[in-house]
């Protein structure tokens, strides 16, 4: 009990280590090509100082990120995200200490190489923590999360009624820019009535068997559950539009 607890501790210590090599490994790299052009002993002092530090804080990043990464496991396709993260990591503490112990031509671009690969993991790292997407996500319109109207009950419905409301939740990943599953949301599509791989998207008149609905209704914490759990999810409004409009036909 008292080893777990302090496990995760450690795993969550990553959060801050990581920090150090995406600061020490550019400054050490930068720094190295200055001095490749124009030699200075002290600067040559500064860089060996900042290579160290970065190559001994990357290693610490990868060791707490390691047992970070076992304690608090992920879903299937975030999994694929934190493998590329994992690698990238290790790949970057590696150059990280080639880069300090090198000397002579390899030394600096150890060292740039070392760099990007931080800049890498840890953009995908913060993808991890804040969801696919999220750096260039203010770029997209409309936002994720936006609010959306429900529509009043007596209302007929048509796929216009609720292409708002998948525009909102869904076509981030099943649209034009990503077609997660193989499934885009953005438009009326007739192979929504046809089975696939997971079951038929839609089908006309019942809700229920409706692959898109089931994901929608699943517990939060089931790795099916779509939106997936990181992203804003949709209210119970527009779960209730979304099966009307299925019941009533899923006309176009
Ligand atoms: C952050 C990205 C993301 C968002 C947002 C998202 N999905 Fe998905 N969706 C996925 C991924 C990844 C898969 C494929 C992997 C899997 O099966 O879990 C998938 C698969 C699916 C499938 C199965 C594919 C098929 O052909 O049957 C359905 C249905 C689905 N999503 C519906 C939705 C709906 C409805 C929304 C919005 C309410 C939504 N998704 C929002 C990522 C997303």
């Amino acid at each position: 009990m008292q080893s777990d607890a302090l496990l995760v501790f450690l795993g969550r210590m990553h959060l801050a280590v990581l920090h150090f090599p995406v600061a020490f490994l550019p400054l050490a790299a930068g720094l190295a090509l200055l001095d490749a052009r124009t030699p200075n002993e002290t600067r040559a002092r500064i860089v060996r100082l900042l290579a160290r530090a970065g190559a001994a804080s990357a290693v610490l990043a990868v060791l707490t990120g390691w047992i970070h990464a076992d304690a608090e496991p992920l879903g299937r396709t975030a999994q694929e995200a934190l493998d590329l993260h994992r690698w990238l990591g290790m790949a970057c503490a590696l150059l990280a200490v080639a880069g300090a112990l090198l000397r002579g031509r390899l030394h600096s671009p150890a060292l740039a190489a070392s760099a990007l690969l931080a800049f890498g993991a840890g953009h995908l790292g913060g993808e991890l923590v804040h969801g696919e997407g999220y750096l260039t996500e203010p770029f997209r319109a409309p936002r994720a999360g936006e609010r959306v109207e429900p529509v009043p009950t007596d209302a007929p419905l048509a796929f216009g009624d609720v292409q708002p409301i998948l525009q909102a939740r869904c076509v981030e990943c099943h649209g034009p820019l990503k077609q997660k599953g193989d499934l885009r949301l953005d438009a009326f599509d007739a192979r929504w009535f046809e089975p696939g791989e997971f079951g038929t998207v839609v089908v006309a008149g019942r809700a229920a068997e409706s692959e898109l609905v089931r994901r929608m209704r699943l517990p939060l914490d089931d790795e099916d559950h779509m939106p997936p759990a990181k992203k804003p999810q949709h209210s119970v409004e527009e779960l209730a539009t979304l099966e009307r409009w299925i019941e009533a036909g899923a006309r176009p």
